[in-house]
């Protein structure tokens, strides 16, 4: 069960133009679309009338038509136009979609999965999303469970196996602790950190050096680098490596669930560095097809697990350190669950 009362990130802000969007989120089919005054509307893509798909229609002034006997939405979801029944005609009590809130905020689209209601707070901003060197993924759809998609986000153990051809090369078998996981203040944000002792951090030297220095920015080998884990009610996932310069690194992942076993993963990295080496976004450049094959290598993992298809996930996880990120992001999510009056899927421990 998901928590519905919740922002998701739906969209990019460039993937919505004047054709509408359609993406099915949290079990249920949005159309996303902007009226053509540019004010940006989620509805419930299923048409009242016969059940067309309204994100294969076409916006007319401030709704959306439905393709099939023409029927129209506003912003709100209310049918404010019926073809067939001519101008003087009665619009049925009852012809309406829901209305899902949005906000559109450091060039991402956020969904309220609460339909016809009025959210009490908005997605978080955070500076680095305006970074001037800010490489996004292609928006990925994948399989796995939401629980094990978010986790595997931010957890670092299992780099060195899994990522073995790519990023974990070379990676220490064990891993420094995850320190200080702690709740923010208003209970929508989990955060921690990993901090190595100096012996056990790896200098690069030579190639190596200069090569992690002008892709990363980094001075040392970004395995065995301090970091700080931010993880969001949302399922937005931020890894914050801070660079000796002042300046930092950012890799984030953002998990929507489509259905209990898929979702929509947008991600993307950042130097905050404004005069990033013309020579580091070349290599950049050159390896962002190594960052397709790390997602499709934690894809290949997540939808292989064995719990892959049961709805509540692994039922009796058993977790040690270097799990407390994931661990703290199921008790937080588990409560808003709760707070809706739900019974969270996933187990917190063994039961
Ligand atoms: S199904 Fe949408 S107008 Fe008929
Ligand atoms: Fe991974």
């Amino acid at each position: 069960m998901f928590a519905l009362e919740n922002w998701y990130v739906a969209a990019r802000t460039e993937e919505i133009d004047s054709q509408p969007l359609g993406r099915k989120l949290l079990n249920r089919d949005v159309v996303l679309f902007r009226s053509e005054n540019g004010e940006l509307h989620a509805l419930g893509a299923m048409c009242a009338h016969r059940g067309a798909d309204l994100s294969k229609g076409q916006v007319i002034g401030k709704s959306i038509q439905c393709p099939w006997h023409g029927w129209q939405y506003d912003g709100t979801g209310r049918c404010d136009a019926i073809p067939s029944i001519g101008k003087c005609g009665k619009i049925p009590n009852g012809a309406r979609v829901p209305s899902y809130p949005v906000h559109e905020s450091q060039g991402y689209v956020y969904i309220w999965m609460q339909p016809d209601t009025s959210p009490t707070w908005r997605p978080p901003e955070h500076d680095f999303f305006e970074a001037r060197y800010h490489v996004k993924t292609p928006v990925r759809f994948q399989r796995g469970s939401f629980i094990n998609t978010v986790e595997a986000a931010s957890d670092d153990s299992h780099v060195y196996l899994t990522h073995a051809k790519t990023i974990g090369v070379g990676a220490p078998s064990a891993l420094a602790p995850v320190v200080d996981v702690m709740t923010t203040d208003d209970g929508r944000a989990v955060e921690g950190k990993m901090i190595w002792p100096a012996e056990r951090k790896r200098r690069f030297t030579g190639f190596n050096a200069w090569y992690q220095r002008h892709l990363l920015g980094l001075g040392e080998d970004s395995n065995t680098h301090d970091r700080t884990y931010r993880m969001e009610l949302s399922g937005l996932v931020i890894h914050t490596y801070r660079k000796a310069d002042g300046n930092e690194f950012i890799v984030y992942a953002a998990t929507t669930p489509a259905d209990e076993t898929t979702n929509w993963f947008f991600t993307g990295t950042i130097d905050t560095n404004p005069n990033r080496s013309l020579i580091g976004n070349f290599l950049y450049w050159l390896n962002r097809d190594r960052a397709a094959k790390v997602f499709d290598e934690d894809e290949e993992m997540i939808a292989s697990t064995l719990t892959h298809d049961l709805p509540g996930g692994h039922p009796r996880p058993i977790s040690v350190n270097a799990d407390s990120m994931g661990l703290a992001f199921r008790r937080m999510y588990g409560k808003q669950v709760e707070a809706e009056g739900g019974t969270p899927a996933w187990p917190v421990a063994a039961g």
